[in-house]
């Protein structure tokens, strides 16, 4: 898409100025390759400077000293002029449940916002791109909670069809633009302001969007509408978005209903689909979420979407090059001679590690044509080894390779809608749920969330999982019960994004680290209470944290972490800073603590390094509309509410996490 942006720029200039650091510091390119991250410390971090807080369990949003927060925009909050914005106490009675409730909502910020894109407009002025990945009926809509007690959602919703409206535009993603005024405030009535929900019209291009599949089982180009699932994210080089396509499967019920040929019932087997109702119960009040009748859509999602914020009329894209799968983010970067790498997590249980590779170079002179660079190029999957080496393999259809008619795979557009399949194949690493990417911008190295896998060492080989692997443990899914999750860390041959070969090792295993479980380096058999911090011995150092999801990285080559998931002290989620370089690597330290129920997403620093965003997910899950154990941030008789936090050190002229 064409970009007016000039985050490309500094993109590139932080590239360059990368390599040339490293090359001043005695690096070379193959040392970026080299094993060790201690190794190719060109620059070893300093330890972050903050006083590192303790988890708590308190229904607020808790930072170090010398830092403020302020909440930037609520589920709810009108984002264009004379739109209405959510009173939040009356969520209880019902409101959302009023006609018209819908049209109100898809004028506001969305709920269950999730990852975030940072664009530069000015010094002071950004746009944001924000993904609302789910609805929370139970949290939102009084009643919800108990007829799903009683087995009645059925009757409630079809007595009700406003609510599927609601849940449809409180979903997607926010475009807005904000401005610090002394605090970030948005930005009303921006001309970029916009909302895409379940219904705003979508494009889709690349290998499959000429498929059947996606045009309701007949030949021609498909169109569709909305996006669903939208969890982690990423920017592009050339200043557009990458929202991920998550959890569709759970938008979708009465699967057993559906007249569906052999292929297209073992693409969704191997998807996962539901053979009920959906989730959310969105098949009683709308055709289009009923397998029953409309087998095919679910086609449709899985895919990462690109957006152009600058460009507020602009259908989303779905690039179909970019593979189908549960897409948790879309991490961008170049490749040495300036193709477009972006890399990518299928979050669940024993799946998967992509990355893709464009064919063409990024056009620094003519924005224009990067409009269709993720229409074109490889996708790989990684095949991680005992010894720390590893490949990338590509899921390339041929009339006689690994992915070919003899193996079930007809063409390009069949390997991409069902890559979980054709992986598979290609014998792939099953991973403990891959989440989200960052690629340090000192180093170049890339980290992956595995957030959590308990069946890991512990389910019987291929059960469940729709086709026979080996569930044990192994080198890169370590600890049996895995329920804390760990940081895999990678090294590309030559430092390079597009090369085929990487080294591989884990940055940390989470948990909470004692004198005695506490662990120097990773050895086989791990113990399910072991944990390892890059080798820090010192558990004076270090914060207990678990189920890594989203991450991003500051200026410094420090990685910042948020969580989802129970904490292994039973404090809430929370945000945490981990240096990956020097002495220091693998000291895991909290710095920001949730409010209850919550998990912590989102996770972007402002280019100035000065301000974290973080967004705050369904406070308050585990109640509901009715009993709500939480009402952060409002407070009193306030229903909990999804929002988007601005955190900042309060002395001037200081980086986030430096005092
Ligand atoms: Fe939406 Fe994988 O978390
Ligand atoms: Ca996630
Ligand atoms: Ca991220
Ligand atoms: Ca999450």
């Amino acid at each position: 898409m064409r970009s007016k942006n000039p985050l490309t720029l500094q993109f590139l200039m932080e590239k360059r100025l990368s390599r040339r650091r490293l090359l001043e510091a005695g690096g070379s390119a193959a040392a970026l390759g080299a094993v060790s991250a201690c190794m190719v410390a060109n620059e070893p971090a300093a330890i972050p400077g903050f006083q590192p807080i303790r988890g708590s369990n308190s229904d607020s949003v808790v930072v170090p000293d010398n830092y403020s927060y302020h909440v930037v925009v609520r589920w709810g909050d009108a984002i264009f002029p004379g739109a209405e914005s959510l009173d939040p106490e009356t969520v209880s009675a019902g409101v959302l449940l009023n006609p018209g409730a819908a049209d109100k909502q898809a004028r506001q910020f969305g709920d269950n916002c999730d990852g975030m894109g940072v664009f530069q407009r000015g010094a002071d002025r950004l746009l944001l791109c924000v993904n609302h990945e789910f609805p929370s009926p139970a949290l939102i809509f009084p009643g919800w909670a108990e007829a799903a007690r009683a087995r009645q959602l059925r009757e409630y919703v079809s007595a009700r069809p406003e609510a599927v409206r609601v849940m449809q535009a409180g979903l997607g993603l926010s475009v807005i633009e904000v401005e610090r005024r002394g605090e970030w405030r948005l930005v009303q009535d921006s001309p970029y302001n916009r909302r895409v929900t379940a219904d705003t019209p979508v494009a889709f291009s690349g290998p499959a969007s000429e498929h059947p599949y996606l045009n309701a089982g007949v030949p021609g180009k498909a169109s569709g509408f909305g996006t669903l699932g939208n969890c982690a994210a990423g920017t592009t080089p050339w200043g557009t978005y990458l929202t991920a396509e998550e959890n569709i499967q759970d938008f979708f019920g009465n699967g057993d209903a559906a007249a569906m040929s052999p292929d297209v019932l073992a693409s969704h087997a191997r998807f996962g689909y539901r053979r009920r109702n959906s989730a959310y119960w969105w098949e009683t009040a709308d055709a289009r979420f009923d397998l029953g009748q409309n087998p095919y859509e679910p086609f449709q999602f899985g895919w990462i979407v690109e957006l152009d914020p600058l460009e507020p009329e602009r259908a989303p894209i779905k690039r179909t090059a970019l593979g189908r799968f549960r897409h948790e983010g879309a991490t961008s970067t170049l490749a040495d001679d300036s193709r477009v790498v972006v890399y990518m997590g299928d979050d669940q249980a024993f799946e998967y590690f992509y990355k893709f590779v464009s064919r063409r170079a990024l056009n620094v002179e003519s924005p224009a044509a990067n409009a269709d660079l993720l229409d074109d190029g490889t996708l790989f999957v990684a095949r991680l080894h005992e010894d720390g080496s590893g490949e990338w393999v590509p899921l390339v259809w041929s009339d006689s390779g690994p992915l070919s008619p003899d193996s079930g795979f007809r063409s390009q557009a069949e390997v991409l809608i069902n890559c979980r399949a054709a992986a598979d194949i290609l014998q792939a690493t099953p991973l403990d749920r891959p989440e989200d990417v960052a690629i340090d911008p000192v180093s170049k190295r890339v980290y992956l969330s595995c957030t959590q896998n308990p069946l890991r060492g512990v389910e019987a080989s291929g059960t469940g999982r729709q086709r026979q692997i080996d569930t044990g443990i192994n080198a890169a899914n370590p600890r049996a019960g895995n329920r804390y999750g760990h940081i895999l860390e990678f090294a590309e041959a030559d430092g390079d994004a597009a090369a085929l070969q990487f080294q591989w090792e884990p940055l940390v295993i989470a948990g909470q680290p004692t004198v005695e479980n506490l662990r120097a380096s990773v050895t086989l058999p791990m113990p399910s209470d072991a944990v390892y911090f890059g080798g820090i011995d010192d558990v004076s150092l270090l914060s207990p944290f678990a189920n890594p999801d989203n991450l991003t990285f500051d200026d410094r080559g420090n990685l910042w972490i948020v969580t989802d998931g129970p904490q292994p002290t039973g404090v809430n989620n929370g945000c945490f800073v981990c240096p990956t370089s020097g002495p220091w690597r693998g000291a895991v330290k909290q710095f920001m603590s949730g409010p209850v129920g919550a998990e912590i997403c989102g996770c972007e620093i402002t280019p100035d390094q000065r301000t974290l965003f973080l967004t705050v997910q369904h406070p308050g899950s585990g109640g509901s509309a009715n009993s709500p154990i939480s009402r952060w941030p409002d407070g009193e008789r306030s229903a909990p509410r999804s929002s988007m936090l601005a955190i900042e050190p309060i002395q001037a002229g200081v980086k986030i996490g430096d005092v």
